[in-house]
């Protein structure tokens, strides 16, 4: 499918199943190269980073443990800069090494509102893993420690990305049109 619709709006085909693919096998490669024996706590962003998170542990060759943590920062294609945690990871993160394990990092309110909440209890160390970093559009001096793709400010779907909540099905990543 090179053209999708999602309510009102139109995307095209951006970044193909099998080119996400080899950058997330990159990624996991690299990280298990840095972690192995740490044990870290992915921590899996919902709802958009879930299949992403799926695919990366599965490449990695490392032990860890998934936690999630469900923010909400968005409605339709803006980013509101509210940030609201909808669920806490479980675990005790204290003394713990965490890898936030986001699918986009667009403006940053997110990570920069929710990173300060996570520090509060004690890990030994946070780093991001993004699958995609819009790095025109960073408002915050946030340090995304390992990315796929960086792509230009324009709104994306699927491969676990939405618009209000359709498209997370998608297997390729699809841009909003222009017109
Ligand atoms: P930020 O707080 O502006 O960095 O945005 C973070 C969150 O907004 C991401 O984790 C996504 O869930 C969502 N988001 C940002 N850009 C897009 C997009 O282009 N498509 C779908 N969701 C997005
Ligand atoms: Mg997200």
């Amino acid at each position: 499918m090179d053209n999708v619709q999602l309510g009102d709006l139109h995307f095209e085909l951006y970044i193909k199943e099998q080119d996400i693919r080899t950058k997330v096998k990159e990624l996991a490669r690299e990280i298990t190269n840095d972690y192995k024996d740490r044990n870290p706590i992915i921590l899996c962003v919902l709802n958009g980073s879930f299949i992403f998170t799926a695919d990366l542990v599965r490449f990695m060759e490392m032990d860890c443990e998934i936690q999630f943590v469900k923010l909400k920062s968005y409605s339709g294609t803006e980013s509101t800069g509210i940030v609201e945690e909808l669920l806490e990871p479980m675990s005790d993160i204290n003394g713990r090494e965490v890898i936030i394990v986001e699918d986009i990092v667009d403006t940053g309110n997110t990570l920069a509102a929710y990173i300060p909440k996570l520090q509060y209890r004690s890990p030994k160390s946070i780093k991001i893993v993004s699958l995609l970093f819009k790095k025109e559009a960073l408002v915050h001096p946030l340090d995304v420690h390992y990315y796929g793709f960086e792509i230009p400010n324009k709104f994306v779907v699927g491969y676990g990305l939405d618009y209000n909540q359709k498209g997370r099905s998608l297997e390729h990543i699809y841009q909003l049109k222009s017109n």
